[in-house]
């Protein structure tokens, strides 16, 4: 049984080792007390994830994620300006660092945001245990941005879901390397890869690997191409639909769709990153019903957050396996 639960009991929960869900700016994460060995292996089981793929760990504040591991002057500068908020760093561990290894996949660094959600800053504080924290999904299925889509997939597998009603931001966060000379994005998210570069000079955007470049490369796990899949085949940058087509429209929608699911209707990349998830199991699910056989989805501008929504989008008409 899945309970619901307010903040005091989700704490409690995650201080005794079990599993809750949580809301964040970004999409609900699927946390546990990131010390604790077995509530960390848990994750892994009830998501159904590889132990390849390291989890990000969350804080209260900055101070706190600088005892686990050792910030630059890049790091600080861009924790300044964009915590708490949709940015996780990677950063090397501490020799004192606590985090469960397993959390980190095994890796020498550790990936940690500060998140920008009320309730999960008033979670993280009254837990007092840093929260290793996954979208709350099935591996591969597409992210949550309500504590319903969290049920859907992982109800009876986790002790709670803490529900603070939709996330704001709708994908998640941004996923920067500054273990190299270099920075890297090794994921788009909330905080546009811009913001970033206007903080601390260039930073270099490798392509997605498959899954198989993605198990070999061990710097960059969370890389791999097939993800955030919903059940009908996906078709990127249509231009018109087909009969037996749903579209997910950005801006006025092309004619002859019988399922549309609008991002939105204006053309604002910031309202589409909050509704995409939510369309794309909409259009699942509805689809399904209406006897459609895929998705085609209109083209959006790489600029702000279109660059976080193509990534997602380019993942989910991945070909999977
Ligand atoms: O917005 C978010 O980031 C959400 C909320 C809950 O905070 N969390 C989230 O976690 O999306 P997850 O596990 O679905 O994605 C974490 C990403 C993966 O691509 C993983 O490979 C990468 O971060 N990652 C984590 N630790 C890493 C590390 N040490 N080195 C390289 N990549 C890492
Ligand atoms: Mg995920």
């Amino acid at each position: 049984m899945t309970e619901s639960v307010d903040l005091a009991g989700a704490a409690a929960l995650l201080r005794a080792g079990a599993l809750v869900a949580f809301p964040t700016e970004t999409v609900y994460g699927l946390g546990a007390d990131a010390r604790q060995g077995p509530a960390v292996a848990a994750i892994f089981a009830a998501k159904g994830r590889p132990h390849f793929n390291p989890l990000i760990c969350h804080f209260p504040n900055a101070e706190a994620a600088w005892a686990e591991v050792v910030p630059d002057d890049r790091a600080r500068a861009l924790a300044e300006t964009f915590w708490p908020g949709p940015l996780s760093l990677v950063l090397p561990r501490r020799d004192t660092c606590r985090i469960d290894l397993l959390a980190g996949a095994g890796l020498d660094t550790l990936a940690v945001r500060v998140p920008a959600h009320p309730l999960a800053l008033a979670l993280l504080e009254a837990a007092g245990v840093p929260v290793a924290a996954p979208s709350a999904n099935r591996s591969g299925q597409v992210s949550p941005t309500t504590a319903a889509h969290v049920l859907e997939g992982l109800g009876g597998r986790i002790a709670a879901v803490l529900d603070g009603g939709p996330c704001g931001v709708g994908l998640e966060s941004t996923v920067l390397d500054l273990t190299q000379r270099s920075p890297v994005l090794l994921r788009p998210g909330g905080v546009p890869v811009e913001a970033i570069e206007a903080v601390i000079g260039p930073v270099s955007r490798p392509l997605p690997l498959s899954a198989a470049e993605a198990s070999r490369s061990l710097r960059s796990p969370g890389m791999m191409l097939s993800h955030y899949a919903p059940n009908l085949p996906l078709r990127l940058g249509a231009r018109q639909v087909a009969a037996d087509e749903a579209l997910l429209a950005f801006g006025p929608p092309l004619p002859g769709a019988g399922v549309v699911w609008q991002l939105s209707e204006s053309g604002d990349v910031t309202e589409a990153a909050a509704r995409l998830f939510a369309g794309l199991r909409w259009l699942d699910a509805e689809g399904a019903r209406r006897g459609v056989l895929g998705i085609a989805a209109m083209p959006v501008p790489e600029a702000g957050l279109g660059a976080a929504i193509n990534d997602r989008l380019l993942r989910a008409a991945a070909p999977r396996g």
